[in-house]
């Protein structure tokens, strides 16, 4: 949207910002509406899985407004930056990972204990059921509109020193982690030395000897080619690292109650585009990472990682919603 018009909106909207997300829009004509310009930002490249969602976004959105608006999709690689620019209204939407979410919306936070969900169907199912909605809903009171859960998958550990099978291995290690009090957490817990920072700062981190290592879940890995950088991976699988698309809320309420529906529906199949690349890359992409010369560990020791971690859970279940973990973890598919 340009800046002019946005302003001369975000004058009538300025009352919407923390209204629920559906608030019901005053009229506004729609051909002062056409061809409104709609951004999306999020922090990879464009063949990416938030690639692919940012793509199924902006082909359904624009089919369905039969061209009324159109979807730009653009790359920026701090997370931080752009949910605060969504919240303040100068970004139409981001996707991105929970990373820094829990600074804007806390009960988020939840959703980053480690080894909280058993696989990728335990977490999709919670976040498509009620806990997953629950939590979308409480976006609005903080002027940002959650609008669909999406993925970035199970992050795992790599590293340019050696290989990590156990937890006495990540002892010592200087580990990039997103900038989430939740994983800090974990990896001091470790006996790592978590190194917060955005993912601008990741690669020359690695360069210069910052950080030895990182985690993320294959498909970054994969897509940010962290193999030129990094020689050992080992398939922790520590963390679910979900991935939402949030928007500002005022943009939304400015779109007709039809539209907001079409853009509803375009977000889901985002979502879904998004899901099934993860699985392709989950699928593919530790193939593809030792062709191109990493050493991969598949042998690690899960329990002896969730053991050490003891300290931290006790943690999470006082500073968080403990109730809430409980019922992530007690979560089963009907
Ligand atoms: O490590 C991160 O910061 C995130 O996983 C990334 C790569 C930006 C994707 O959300």
């Amino acid at each position: 949207m340009t800046q002019t018009r946005r302003t001369a909106l975000s004058r009538l909207w300025v009352a919407a910002l923390g209204a629920p997300l559906f608030a019901a829009a005053p009229f506004v004509s729609t051909s002062a509406l056409a061809q409104t310009e709609i951004t999306v930002q999020h922090a990879l490249p464009l063949n990416s899985h938030y690639g692919a969602g940012a793509a199924a976004l902006k082909e359904n959105f624009e089919r369905l407004t039969s061209g009324r608006y159109r979807v730009t999709e653009q790359r920026n690689d701090n997370e931080r930056e752009m949910v605060e620019s969504v919240q303040i209204g100068t970004l139409d939407c981001t996707v991105t990972s929970t990373g820094p979410v829990g600074n804007f919306v806390s009960e988020v936070r939840v959703l980053d204990v480690p080894f909280l969900f058993r696989n990728t169907a335990h977490a999709r199912g919670v976040l498509d059921g009620e806990i997953g909605q629950g939590l979308l809903a409480r976006f609005s009171s903080r002027g940002l509109a959650g609008v669909a859960w999406m993925e970035n998958g199970f992050r795992h550990l790599t590293n340019s020193r050696h290989e990590v099978h156990v937890p006495a291995d990540v002892q010592g290690l200087k580990v990039r982690t997103m900038e989430n009090p939740v994983h800090m957490r974990a990896f001091s817990t470790l006996g790592a030395l978590p190194t917060p920072m955005a993912f601008s700062e990741l690669v020359p981190a690695l360069q210069q000897g910052t950080v030895d290592g990182q985690e993320n879940p294959i498909g970054v890995i994969v897509a940010n080619n962290l193999n030129q950088v990094q020689r050992y991976l080992t398939l922790t699988g520590h963390v679910y690292s979900p991935a939402i698309l949030i928007c500002n809320p005022a943009m939304l309420a400015r779109m007709t109650p039809a539209d907001r529906a079409h853009f509803m529906t375009a977000a889901k199949a985002a979502a879904t585009a998004n899901r099934d690349r993860v699985t392709e890359d989950v699928n593919n992409g530790v193939a593809e990472l030792r062709r191109r010369g990493m050493i991969v560990t598949t042998e690690v020791d899960t329990a002896a990682f969730q053991a050490s971690l003891a300290p931290a859970f006790a943690v999470y279940e006082r500073e968080l919603d403990g109730a809430l973990l409980r019922r992530i973890r007690d979560w089963h598919a009907q």
